[in-house]
């Protein structure tokens, strides 16, 4: 989950290369790092600690100048983060040097074999090895005279490649060297890389939010493609022959999408986009004339559609837990049995599914790798897969069959919140299309229309409460142990509100569906441990009073997530926050809001980093 950046031109890369990696802390920030040739020669500076602790603060200490550099921030996969292990590493000889995102699964048989040659290690990284092996590669291409700046395929990238054929396991790297300084090279397998074209500069990022200051025309690299860029120009390959395809697009976002606005935190800021999130999920989407949703990138016919009698959606975290609202919702608009798999476990479970089952992945990255492993191992059995993705360009997004964008715009925050409330909306919208295309009538295909346009203002409405929740939020703030509980289209809710307080605060927090408290964990209840339960008015509001009755005896302080005008609620809970009267099936979308920010306000009380939580990192690339 590393963030990456290379540059290759005119100006000072330095600069360029650390407020690169500023926009891409989010993917990891135990150590971070930067090699830039200077006058030929390779400098480097690295350290353990956020860019603003460790690497800035060095390289003003000690700056480094040149026109070509890269720089990398680490989530430490081999090796704890220390500045030994921080990235850029070099080669044996200390002319080439490497940053990597991925894991090089062989790297312990191939240390063994170069140290049988006399190399020496400095760091227990897997990239080290890559670059040594990078070196090993380059000085037998020296030996045999093949070194030749105008070869078919220059010697920096041949020795890329040749090391590359005997690495197992997935990277994306880019490696520049002293013997070479006009020229840098990229190369992906499993972990996201993108070539970034300027006008007489080029650039290489693990993602667009690096360079989208700088020039907005990228190429995102695929599986085995190896890229050879000079400040004005490129060659595209793969690993294994002189030639490769691509295809130049257009990053769909503003510089400013990826900036902080005046809010202390990207969360924050994310949290209060989310009326706006949802209305770029509903554009286009909506035929009120047919009382339906469409879409433009399924690539399948209704009859396709018409045709599936199961889907299988799989997922990882709170991806996952939009699928598990999405199973509510297409189970009950289009009569499909669905199930949810955690991708990393659907991928080993050799599931029974039969050949009319329609698979869906959720992602907000497109770069999750069980995910990706999930998309795979349906795709190699022959299944159609759809995505449901924030990325335009990413992995999965590129190698699913057809799929719905979330056009969220680029999600900072480690803690997802409204790449959760644009896939649950476009989840309902899929719904709403294939009960369309079934048995849903037209009146109630208006409704939940209707309900959906009302929704953007519903959030604001809610929004609006912030003070109120934050208030709330303070009561419980050194609580050590919390409970979600929700019933129905409120369970995944649930689940969602406990991982957003647990990611961002450290609280120990548990979601369940609320009939189950009594079936055991209602054993973890007393004063000190406060239960959450998203309660609106609906068909099940007496059964769901009930389990919060059960709770309040064993004095539990209890905070409800209730349907405005139920005052009854307030006097029986500790706390009440109130959303908007709609639709059971539409109440998810309201509901996560007070959840969102009670974890935040929670997390910011007890001065956790929001944005960049401990131990974790926005896009989980490795396995
Ligand atoms: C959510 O707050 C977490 N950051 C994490 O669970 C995330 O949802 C999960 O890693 C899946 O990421 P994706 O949606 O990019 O695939």
């Amino acid at each position: 989950m590393c963030g990456i950046i290379g540059y290759i031109g005119k100006q000072q890369a330095s600069p360029i290369v650390i407020d690169g990696l500023r926009r891409l802390e989010y993917r990891g920030y135990d150590s971070a790092g930067l090699a830039v040739l200077a006058d030929g020669k390779l400098a480097t500076r690295k350290r353990k600690g956020k860019i603003d602790e460790g690497l800035a603060v060095l390289h003003k200490q000690s700056p480094v100048t040149g026109t070509v550099g890269m720089g990398h921030t680490r989530w430490a996969t081999h090796g704890l983060p220390t500045d030994e292990n921080s990235h850029p590493h070099l080669d044996q000889s200390g002319r080439i040097a490497i940053v990597h995102n991925g894991v090089i699964e062989n790297y312990d048989s191939l240390r063994k074999k170069l140290e049988a040659k006399g190399h020496t290690f400095k760091s227990e990284t897997d990239t080290e090895v890559l670059a040594h092996l990078i070196g090993e590669r380059y000085a037998a291409l020296e030996k045999a005279g093949h070194i030749k700046e105008n070869a078919a395929t220059h010697p920096l990238a041949q020795a890329t490649k040749d090391a590359l054929k005997d690495a197992v396991g997935t990277y994306g790297v880019v490696v520049i060297s002293e013997m070479h300084p006009g020229v840098m090279v990229g190369a992906r397998r499993g972990s996201p890389l993108i070539v970034g074209i300027g006008n007489d500069e080029n650039f290489l990022a693990s993602d667009a939010n690096a360079i989208v200051n700088y020039t907005k025309r990228v190429i995102y690299l695929k599986d085995y493609d190896v890229v050879t860029l000079w400040e004005d120009n490129f060659k595209m390959e793969t690993v294994s022959d002189n030639s490769g395809s691509y295809q130049i697009s257009d990053i769909e976002f503003d510089a400013e999408a990826a900036d902080k606005g005046d809010f202390d935190h990207y969360m924050l800021k994310e949290i209060f986009e989310q009326p706006q999130t949802v209305k770029n999920a509903l554009r286009g989407r909506m035929d009120f004339e047919e009382s339906t949703a469409k879409f433009g990138g399924l690539n399948m016919s209704v009859a396709e559609l018409r045709a599936i009698d199961k889907i299988v959606i799989t997922a990882c975290g709170t991806s996952w837990h939009a699928a598990l609202v999405g199973e509510y919702l297409i189970e009950e608009m289009a009569h499909i049995p669905v199930e949810v798999e955690y991708a990393s476990e659907y991928r080993y479970r050799n599931a029974p599914i039969d050949k009319n089952t329609l698979c869906i992945v959720i992602t907000q990255s497109g770069e999750t790798a069980d995910t990706l492993a999930g998309l795979r191992e349906s795709k190699r059995r022959g299944h159609t897969v759809l995505s449901i993705c924030n990325v335009v360009g990413s992995t999965i997004a590129r190698e699913s069959d057809g799929g719905i964008y979330l056009h969220a715009g680029p999600e900072i925050g480690v803690a997802s919140t409204k790449a959760f409330v644009s896939q649950v909306t476009a989840l309902t919208l899929f719904a709403l299309m294939m009960g369309r295309i079934r048995m849903l009538s037209n009146r109630r295909g208006t409704q939940i229309l209707k309900a959906l346009e009302a929704v953007p203002g519903q959030i604001q409405k809610i929004l609006d409460q912030n003070d109120e929740i934050r208030r709330i939020a303070l009561k419980y703030k050194d609580c050590h142990n919390f409970f979600f509980l929700g019933r129905q289209y409120n369970f995944p809710v649930a689940l969602e509100g406990a991982l957003k307080l647990k990611e961002i605060s450290y609280i120990h927090a548990e979601g369940y569906p609320a009939a189950e408290m009594k079936h055991g964990p209602i054993a973890m209840i007393d004063e000190n441990t406060p239960t959450v339960v998203v309660l609106p008015t609906d068909a099940l509001y007496e059964k769901t009073y009930s389990n919060l009755e059960e709770i309040k005896a064993r004095k539990g302080p209890t905070v409800a997530i209730a349907t405005e005008g139920n005052t009854h609620i307030a006097e029986k809970v500790d706390d009440v926050i109130y959303v908007p009267e709609t639709w059971e099936c539409i109440n998810p979308l309201l509901a996560v809001i007070p959840l969102q920010l009670l974890s935040y306000h929670i997390a910011v009380a007890r001065e956790c980093d929001v944005d960049k939580p401990r131990n974790l990192a926005k896009s989980v690339t490795v396995e």
